[in-house]
């Protein structure tokens, strides 16, 4: 039997606009396999930041409930979400969570300071990494001086570093030209190949489902298998 990486169960989540209480997240059930690439494509305000934000544990469903890897999210603390997010779940942000003024060395070393590795260990997995994504001539580089598309690359270096079972990334090609958009999707397509990462990427551009094998559509809280 294949490994169930992710089960959402009926998840609700509430915003309050204007003293009212709107549904965002209506019943929300998915899984995931291990080895799985997950597209969920939807417009914008669909719900699908918030659906990836409480698979990464940076916040809560109001009902329902999300197992990732065996762990009940709704049982762990806010300290045991964020050891999750050291090895288990990665998350890559829209707007890429990156530090401007780091450079590509610092920001990728971020997420292995916080779970304590030892400098030299740190310094090999940032190099293998680098190599990996062919960033390597960018070490010293400060963030700000890179191109979208090489951010994306050092976002997705940075989520990859402690080598998570599960890799949730928002929009990961909205910032970019069709061309580099193609080349991040045939990344995250190696990225699975290579490691049998399990991927969730969700976007308003239906393009990117081409590149999954588990396709999703999420309307106005909704969220249907295709
Ligand atoms: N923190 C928040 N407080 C209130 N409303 C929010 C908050 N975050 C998102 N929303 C609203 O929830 C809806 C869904 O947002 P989001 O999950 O970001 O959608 P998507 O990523 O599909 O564009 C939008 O209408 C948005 O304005
Ligand atoms: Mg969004």
């Amino acid at each position: 039997m294949k490994d169930l990486v992710v089960i959402v169960r009926n998840v609700w989540k509430y915003y309050n606009y204007m003293g009212n209480r709107i549904p965002i997240l209506k019943g929300v059930n998915m899984s995931l396999y291990r080895g799985d690439v997950g597209g969920i494509h939807g417009p914008s305000g669909a719900g699908k930041t918030t659906l990836l934000k409480i698979l990464a544990g940076l916040d809560r469903p109001d009902m329902g409930e999300v197992i990732i890897e065996g762990y009940n999210l709704s049982m762990l603390d806010d300290e045991g979400l964020a050891e999750l997010r050291t090895g288990v779940v990665s998350f890559i942000p829209q707007d890429y969570g990156l530090i401007e003024e780091f450079t590509v060395y610092e920001n990728i070393e971020l997420p292995l300071l916080v779970s304590g590795v030892p400098e030299e260990e740190r310094k090999a997995l940032i190099n293998d990494i680098l190599n990996y994504m062919g960033l390597t001539d960018k070490i010293k580089t400060k963030v700000r001086f890179l191109s979208g598309g090489e951010k994306q690359r050092v976002a997705i270096a940075r989520a990859l570093v402690v080598t998570p079972s599960l890799l949730l990334a928002d929009e990961p090609t909205a910032n970019l030209d069709w061309e580099n958009a193609k080349k991040v999707l045939e990344l995250f397509t190696k990225i699975n190949r290579d490691f049998q990462t399990t991927i969730l990427i969700v976007s308003h551009d239906a393009r990117v489902l081409e590149y999954t094998n588990r396709r999703f559509v999420l309307i106005d809280g909704i969220l249907k298998e295709v």
